[in-house]
């Protein structure tokens, strides 16, 4: 008896030790925590962790649950008629349930912005860059515009009307973004540079061709730095002769087509108010940026996004393009010369203020046109409005004149029907004749001033135009988002002051130390050289 109790206990004894032995050997099942990553690990790229708290990919039970219900549509589909599922189709559905988030409870509004969470290099300059950079704040993005120290961006100094405060040039192009100086070509600068690009999801620059290159920051480099950032850039021209100019709004108007085919034809070519080359490419490039970051979601790589001005005034002029191709086919009878039977040469020419598309229009005069620069209103002679046009105007016997009654028959006298038109306008504002068209749909619109804009109710009320407050230049009036997304309201923030964030995007965005922030510092790299007092 006394053997067998030795003998379990022995067994007891053994037992404890081999479990012992196997507990050290084996890991537990569940790993312990990890520490907290340092505060700049954490900022950095948007991996999984971050892309999961973004929302962007499902996991666990709930991955699991999306591609079911994925595969189970795909199924019903097939079941409908709509095609069997194939192992590619099944694919697909499984790749869109893993990057479908689960849809927000909350009220319209107040999920956060569309950009939040990407952070923006904002190497932008002048106009056409930063009209881009500010839509992408507007959205959301953490834009941190780096500024050369001393001026920074050359607008804030130009066209001033308030002595000592930021142009409204500059305050109007750079709203909700962030402002840090550094001195590019500094090697602490530089340094502060490449810690940003690490932690950046887009660098946006409109530099003159092969600034970029020359401060060392290649598109191999930034790609080696940051597999993830999008680099996106304006320039002048794409490849070809013109490639390394520097081009400014007006430069782009001209070679884009835009010039040639507007004004008179009997004046010379005409550059319009619209900024068409600087505000039109900046959002061409907007809009290859959020692309771009779509497509990382599934490719998980940065590419680089470039924009010409000259192309993106093409792509504007794009109707002008149509027109150059019809003339092979005879007369463009919408143009009014056609009318007047002056010949066309062998280029789109330039068409007044014929409208752009098969409904023929005018700019006519209105009450007090002689003292009032837009006392005019624009006018459509819309074909299916056209009774309507003669009823109001007095004229109810063109509705049945084979003269008039078609589109046809009306092209060659349109210059006589707008005459017509405008002594009926010409006895009423602009505004008395919008109401009065308007009745029967007929379309229009009165040619409204920058005062009648800035003053406009309808358009603060949907802030179009909103008025900021400044800490050094006070209110003024700006345009804000006029792209509204119902899920993402923009608030319009002022535009920084120079270098006003510097320490702040060291230290939070960058995790500078104290120490390391004075030795930047202390190298000169974040200000102005001081200049040698005269001798
Ligand atoms: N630190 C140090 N140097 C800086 C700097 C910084 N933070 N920011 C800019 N610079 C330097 C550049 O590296 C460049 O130096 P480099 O010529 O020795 O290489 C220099 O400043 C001037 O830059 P650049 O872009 O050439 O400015 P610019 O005033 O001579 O030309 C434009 C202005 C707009 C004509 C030109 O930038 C351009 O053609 N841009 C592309 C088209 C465009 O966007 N045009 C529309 C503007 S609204």
């Amino acid at each position: 008896m006394a053997k067998t109790v030795k003998a379990r206990a022995a067994k007891r004894v053994k037992k404890k030790a081999v479990a012992a032995t196997r507990a050290k050997a084996t890991p537990p099942a569940r790993p312990p925590r990890r520490a907290a990553k340092p505060a700049a690990k954490r900022a950095r790229g948007p991996k999984k962790a971050v892309a999961r708290e973004r929302g962007l990919v499902a996991t666990g039970a709930r991955a699991t649950r999306a591609t079911a219900k994925a595969e189970r549509k795909a199924t019903k589909r097939a079941a409908r008629g709509a095609g069997t599922p194939t192992a590619k189709t099944r694919a697909a559905a499984r790749t869109a349930a893993r990057v479908a988030p689960r849809m927000s409870r909350k009220p319209f509004g107040a999920a956060g912005k569309a950009l939040d969470g990407v952070r923006i290099l904002d190497f932008t300059h002048v106009q056409s860059g930063p009209t881009c950079t500010q839509l992408l704040a507007w959205f959301g993005a953490d834009v941190i515009k780096v500024e050369r120290p001393g001026g920074g961006d050359i607008t804030r100094g130009q066209l001033a009307d308030v002595k000592g405060a930021d142009s409204l040039y500059f305050t109007m192009l750079n709203h909700n973004k962030r402002s840090i100086t550094i001195d590019s070509k500094h090697a602490q600068g530089k340094r502060v540079l490449e810690e940003l690009i690490k932690r950046c999801d887009v660098l946006v620059e409109n530099f003159a061709p092969g600034a970029l290159d020359r401060m060392g920051l290649t598109w191999e480099h930034i790609h080696a730095l940051n597999p993830r950032m999008i680099v996106a850039s304006i320039k002048g021209f794409g490849p070809g002769p013109y490639e390394d100019c520097k081009v400014y709004e007006n430069v782009a108007q001209c070679t884009g087509g835009a010039a040639s085919t507007t004004g008179f034809r009997d004046g010379p070519p005409l550059v319009t108010g619209a900024q068409i080359g600087d505000s039109g490419t900046g959002l061409h490039l907007a809009l290859g940026i959020v692309t771009a970051l779509y497509q990382r979601n599934r490719t998980g790589r940065g590419q680089k996004v470039s924009v010409a001005m000259q192309d993106g005034v093409l792509n504007l002029c794009r109707v002008k393009l149509r027109d150059q191709q019809r003339l092979k086919a005879g007369p463009l009878t919408e143009y009014s010369q056609y009318g007047r039977g002056i010949p066309f040469g062998e280029a789109t020419p330039r068409a007044g203020n014929d409208s752009g598309g098969g409904q023929p229009g005018w700019i006519l005069k209105c009450k007090d046109w002689e003292s009032d620069p837009n006392a005019y209103i624009y006018f459509i002679t819309q074909a299916p409005v056209w009774g309507a046009i003669c009823d109001v105007i007095g004229e109810p016997g063109w509705k049945t004149d084979p003269d008039y009654a078609t589109p046809a028959a009306r092209l060659p006298k349109l210059q006589q029907i707008f005459d017509r038109i405008e002594q009926w306008t010409i006895g009423k504002t602009k505004f008395e004749a919008m109401e009065i068209l308007n009745r029967y749909d007929i379309p229009c619109g009165p040619i409204l001033s920058m005062k009648e804009l800035a003053e406009d109710s309808s358009l603060r009320r949907t802030g179009t135009v909103v008025e900021v407050d400044h800490p050094t230049r006070g209110k003024y009036l700006s345009v804000g988002n006029p792209i509204k997304l119902s899920d993402s309201i923009s608030e319009v923030k002022r535009s920084p002051l120079l270098g006003e964030h510097t320490d702040e995007i060291l230290k939070k965005v960058l995790g500078f130390k104290a120490r390391e922030i004075k030795e930047i510092k202390d190298s000169g790299a974040l200000s102005a050289p001081q200049r040698k007092p005269a001798a």
